[in-house]
């Protein structure tokens, strides 16, 4: 009895072994298993072959101000320093020494002239060059170069428009590539024609939850109603802000997407009767957003990108939020637990007033003082903990196909391409099939080679 439920097992491990990144994700039917939330395997993989690989959100260069500046991110699950160098060039340190692996930095964010380790002192230059060795002759009597033992380095650093991102994969396309227009239409609805500034301080939380969880949840406009219900009956969030119907979803190359609200053709017109001022006034009297109603921002978001209210994810967890005043990274630490990072920007040259409202938001929104993710974080702990629980709850795919089949994608004149909709899960199912072709792919070559095209058609 007891071997023969040992070969079972062992049976259904060796059986599961075999399986493709891409059997764990039912595209046809939008079923997603949900082994890919639990598994330490899958988990480690996804280390290597997602945020090894991809383009990471390092921080922005107004948070990078000076020569020795630095702000401490994570690629994966290795603690990265974004640093000014004496060049003035942004690098990324990987942080540990490679005399005993210590890190040679503690702090989240500052100013320093050096990195020294804390262990035995060896001193790192801000470009990461070894700089100094205490007993550099006495004990190692010429034994060590110098040269050949600075910190290691990220592959490649890029930045978008102020916003630098990182890979460790020297084969990976150039920022600009990764991004494609939806990826660049994402950075582009935090308003970048504007003078953008990072609000000192990052709030972070954790949740435990697997980290795309809380990453498609972002393009979730289903749950709002019901999980931030009592957001809403607090008088704090309208229903309709909350809750609209209709929806407008942009999907582009290696995963990145934006779902969400559109402008309706009803809100257009609405706008259009009004003179300057009283648009300006509208759109004042939501912190932080009037920089959609400028002609540069029209020009630079384009036909559709101008219409979307939605939310944009760059691939793998960078959520561009609330209407160009939020960034939040889903830092994952391990399969059930995630790292919720929120960023909080302002327009330099807006009233002292507009910006204290745009803190005051932010605080009120997400994070771990907001209204909102505290119902969320409650949701994906409970979701990821039933993912890993019985056999019998495991063997039951989760549904994302809500819209499959029903919509369908138009291509504007200008090249940006859209689903008009209601409520759907286009995007979701989109992050879930990029997942499998990056888990799929052997390296950057057969992911560039091999990924969907955006679609077209139905959808
Ligand atoms: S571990 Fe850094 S100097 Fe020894
Ligand atoms: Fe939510």
């Amino acid at each position: 009895m007891r071997n023969e439920k040992w070969r079972e097992e062992t049976g259904l491990r060796a059986a599961e072994k075999a399986r493709l990144p891409s059997d764990f994700i039912d595209v046809e039917h939008g079923l997603v298993d949900r082994k890919i939330f639990t598994d330490e395997a899958i988990y480690k993989d996804e280390l290597k072959r997602i945020f090894g690989r991809a383009w990471n959100f390092m921080c922005h260069e107004s948070q990078l101000p000076e020569v020795g500046s630095f702000f401490m991110n994570y690629i994966g699950e290795d603690q990265v320093i974004a640093v000014r160098d004496r060049e003035g060039v942004i690098q990324v340190l990987i942080n540990t020494c490679p005399h005993r692996g210590n890190t040679v930095c503690r702090a989240e964010q500052g100013k320093t002239r050096s990195f020294m380790c804390a262990y035995h002192g060896w001193n790192f230059d801000l470009n990461g060059d070894l700089i100094g060795v205490p007993g550099l002759d006495e004990f190692y009597r010429g034994g060590l170069k110098r040269e050949d033992w600075g910190i290691s380095k990220a592959a490649k650093v890029q930045s978008y428009k102020g916003f630098v991102f990182a890979t460790f994969d020297p084969q990976s396309p150039d920022l600009d590539d990764y991004l494609g227009w939806v990826g660049k239409l994402g950075l582009d609805l935090m308003g970048t024609d504007r003078e953008l500034v990072a609000v000192p301080g990052v709030q972070k939380n954790r949740i435990r939850c697997n980290w795309k969880l809380a990453v498609d949840n972002l393009f979730d406009w289903y749950h709002p109603k019901i999980s931030h219900a009592s957001a809403i009956r607090s008088g704090f969030f309208d229903e309709k802000l909350l809750y609209p119907a209709d929806q407008m979803v942009m999907l582009g190359e290696y995963g990145h997407a934006v779902s969400g609200p559109k402008i309706t053709m009803a809100e257009e017109e609405a706008l259009a009767a009004l003179s300057d001022s009283e648009r300006k006034a509208v759109f004042d009297s939501l912190p932080g957003q009037s920089w959609r109603f400028t002609e540069s921002a029209a020009e630079t978001l384009g036909p559709v990108g101008i219409k979307s209210r939605g939310h944009p994810n760059i691939f793998p967890n960078l959520w561009v939020s609330t209407g160009g005043t939020q960034l939040c990274l889903r830092v994952p630490r391990g399969p059930a637990v995630t790292e919720l990072w929120w960023f909080t920007f302002v327009d330099k040259n807006a009233p002292e007033e507009q910006k204290r409202k745009v803190v005051r938001m932010a605080t009120h929104f997400f994070g771990p003082a907001g209204l909102l993710e505290q119902d969320d974080g409650e949701n994906w702990n409970h979701s990821t903990r039933t993912c890993r629980e019985t056999m019998t709850s495991r063997r039951r795919p989760l549904n994302f196909a809500m819209g499959k089949g029903q919509d369908m994608v138009e291509v504007d004149p200008s090249g940006q391409s859209r689903v008009e909709t209601v409520i759907n899960e286009h995007a979701q199912l989109w992050l879930y099939r990029s997942w499998a072709e990056w888990m799929e792919a052997e390296d950057w070559p057969a992911l560039i080679a091999n990924h969907a095209a955006e679609p077209r058609g139905r959808i």
